[in-house]
């Protein structure tokens, strides 16, 4: 089967966007992806009780020195019944496992002015090389969805 062709190129590259660990003191007003409850967690308090209770770390992400996205991942993991039917994963099965350990993108927003010009698929890219940095073990790379 032929790989699936996208609709628009990327014109962005990595190199462009500067990624870091989000801080308080980082001014994030302003801020909108277009999803309420996405601008709220980085515009209030959660975004820092998130990062003190362990729960996820929000990266931002700047370019040209405006804020143009935010993600927030974490380690999860899926359990093994969730796979029964993955090829990849057969090899996996054959262990005594509960859970296969995995990544979680938790939350990824580009403010609209900069959507579809191929950040969001940019940060992806560098969110999977997070994942595979090989500090800890990581099999499944997993998205909490919003429709
Ligand atoms: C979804 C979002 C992160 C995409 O970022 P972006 O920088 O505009 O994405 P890109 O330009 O890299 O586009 C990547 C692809 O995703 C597609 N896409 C964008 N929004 C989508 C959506 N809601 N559902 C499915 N696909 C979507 C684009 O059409 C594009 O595919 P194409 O190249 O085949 O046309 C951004 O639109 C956004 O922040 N939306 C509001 C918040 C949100 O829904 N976040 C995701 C859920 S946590």
């Amino acid at each position: 089967m032929a790989p699936r062709s996208f609709e628009h190129p990327v014109s962005i590259s990595l190199e462009e966007l500067r990624v870091e660990p989000f801080r308080e003191t980082h001014d994030v007003k302003g801020f909108d992806c277009g999803n309420g409850d996405l601008n709220d967690f980085l515009c209030t308090s959660e975004v820092s009780k998130y990062e003190k209770l362990g729960l996820g770390t929000t990266y931002l992400v700047h370019r040209w020195g405006n804020l143009v996205a935010y993600f927030t991942v974490s380690s999860d993991s899926m359990r093994v019944e969730y796979l029964k039917t993955a090829k990849s994963f057969s090899e996996v099965r054959e262990l005594r496992l509960e859970a296969i350990p995995g990544f979680k993108i938790g939350r990824l927003a580009v403010d609209t002015r900069h959507q579809k010009r191929g950040i969001g698929r940019t940060l992806i890219k560098c969110i999977a090389g997070m994942a595979l940095e090989g500090k800890v073990g990581v099999r499944v790379l997993m998205v909490q969805a919003k429709p």
